[in-house]
């Protein structure tokens, strides 16, 4: 097992262990790629929600929110394309009657060329030292320049494939390449189909009533259903965003990597509605815009990219995903998409209403173009859990593990301990405990050592923590500890809220964004 593989395992048991995320049905032995969310994990969840919704909402004039039913129209999923056109190609290995999508087998098969490519480089600044000259290695390099070349060929082999959604060619790539099932190690593939993602059930109670309705795949369309009514009642005016947090649900093919890709997901989408002609325009806003939210947590640029789509949707004319550097590789979190006027004309044209923005600036009615934003809350939470993730060695030697939250979003502000069970300790940890917890959520804790008390409330990233001490019955301070830094001051109690509540309240963290 490598050493990132090991981290993610850590982490995945980490959740468990601590509540923040279990496995669904897990006395039923679980059930393939969906999951719960612990005491600590929602906490987490919510914050993560809010500081999306207030990021939109809040910080946005021109921003309104939505919550739309997961059950719609039927109609809906033809208009939107997904009843046709929402699949994805799989592949089955004969010998281990595994499954797997055929793009992903390839697009690991890429990932592979750049891992090789990196190992000559690292190998090669070990070799040289200080006098190495990486550009010059990367552009002179016989082995580097070999391994280029397949990963360029490669990739302009699969772009054209998936185009042209070429399931022949898709499956002639993995065979050329050599790929082989990590499980059974052969290449005894069946052909590529295509396989529809979404659910269905039927709505109505008799046989003959019923009507076969979806579960949405993604919020979005509520919000493209809406827009006219959201317009008109909001007295909206273009450019304008309608914002909305809600659960999707996808029948993945491969469901693997923890919450990375469930079959019941949440999304926070954002449709930016513009005048026609303005949209690459917005689009680079938005891109600027949302990856600045990211990095205002704090963990580093570095673990952040664009991935800009090889393969634009019909409807797209720009596509671009935020990635994040997690231990199995950079992955994405957000996509934003320019999705033209695509999805409103097609309702348009289902529904046979019209629903024409009237832009009285120009005095002329137009069906606006959209901008999307759209990130998964549960690989957002899966980020953050990854970011913040570590295992510290302490001058005694000593392992503390610890979950280094941006305070915003830690579940616990504040962990209340009074320093034994006794002497009118718990009681006024417990007064100071009912105070406080008017303005952020704190945690009180009175079983085990002082020091185990730290540790735990360390492993679920509590930024702060006080101990109330004999002291404090006679001076009214508290010893407050720093979850980072471990250092502890003494503090007047009458001081928590105005010293905490700054650093630990969503505001603290909004004020970041521009
Ligand atoms: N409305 C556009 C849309 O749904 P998408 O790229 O398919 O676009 C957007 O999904 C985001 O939703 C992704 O970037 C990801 O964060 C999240 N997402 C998609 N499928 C998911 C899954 N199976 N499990 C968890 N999150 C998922």
């Amino acid at each position: 097992m490598s050493q990132q593989e090991d981290v993610f395992k850590k982490i995945v048991s980490h959740c468990k262990e601590y509540g923040f995320v279990f496995p669904s049905s897990e006395i039923y032995d679980g059930l393939g790629a969906v999951y719960d969310y612990g005491q600590l994990g929602v906490e987490l969840k919510n914050n993560i929600k809010s500081y999306w919704w207030q990021g939109m909402v809040l910080l946005h004039e021109n921003i309104v929110g939505l919550d739309s039913a997961i059950f719609m129209h039927p109609t809906i999923w033809k208009a939107s394309g997904h009843v046709d056109a929402f699949n994805d190609p799989l592949i089955d290995n004969r010998d281990s009657k595994k499954r797997y999508r055929a793009d992903v087998l390839i697009e690991e098969q890429l990932a592979k060329y750049d891992e090789k490519i990196e190992k000559e480089v690292a190998k090669a600044r070990k070799r040289f030292g200080d006098s190495f000259d990486e550009e010059k290695y990367r552009a002179t390099s016989a082995n580097v320049l070999e391994h280029v070349a397949k990963r360029d060929a490669l990739h302009e082999r699969y772009k054209a494939a998936m185009n042209a959604n070429d399931l022949d060619e898709l499956k002639q790539i993995i065979l050329d390449e050599g790929i082989v099932c990590p499980i059974s190690g052969t290449r005894n593939w069946t052909d590529v189909r295509q396989f529809n993602l979404m659910f269905s059930t039927e709505m109505g109670s008799t046989a003959d009533g019923n009507m076969k309705v979806y579960l949405r795949p993604e919020t979005a369309q509520g919000i493209f259903v809406n827009y006219l009514n959201v317009q008109k009642t909001g007295r909206m005016k273009i450019p304008f965003g309608i914002a909305q947090i809600g659960k999707a649900f996808r029948n993945e093919i491969v469901a693997r990597q923890f919450i990375f890709r469930m079959r019941e997901f949440e999304q926070m989408e954002m449709q930016f509605f513009v005048r026609p002609g303005s949209e690459l325009e917005w689009f680079a806003k938005w891109k600027e815009t949302r990856m600045q939210w990211h990095q205002a947590l704090g963990f580093g640029a570095q673990n952040y990219r664009f991935h800009d789509h090889d393969k634009l949707a019909h409807y797209a004319n720009a596509a671009t995903d935020i990635e994040f550097l997690m231990p199995f590789g950079f992955k994405e979190v957000e996509g934003i998409h320019s999705r033209t006027n695509f999805d409103l004309s097609q309702h348009e044209k289902y529904s046979g209403k019209s629903i024409k923005y009237f832009d009285p600036e120009l005095n002329e009615s137009y069906t606006p173009y959209v901008i999307e934003t759209s990130i998964g809350v549960d690989r957002m939470f899966l980020s953050v859990m990854c970011a913040s993730y570590k295992e510290e060695v302490l001058e005694g030697g000593e392992t503390r593990v610890v979950l280094s939250l941006p305070p915003a979003l830690a579940p616990v502000k504040l962990a209340i301990l009074p320093l034994v069970k006794k002497d009118g300790l718990p009681e006024k940890a417990h007064e100071i405990y009912k105070e406080l917890r008017f303005h952020f959520n704190c945690q009180y804790d009175e079983k085990d050592s002082i020091g185990k008390r730290y540790r735990r409330q360390d492993a679920i990233g509590t930024p702060y923590c006080i101990t109330v001490d004999h002291e404090t019955l006679n001076d009214n301070c508290v010893t407050l500890r720093n979850r980072d830094t471990m250092q502890q001051e003494r503090i007047a109690i009458a001081d928590l809220d105005k010293t905490i509540a700054d650093k630990v309240n969503l505001s603290s963290l909004l004020k970041k964004l521009k």
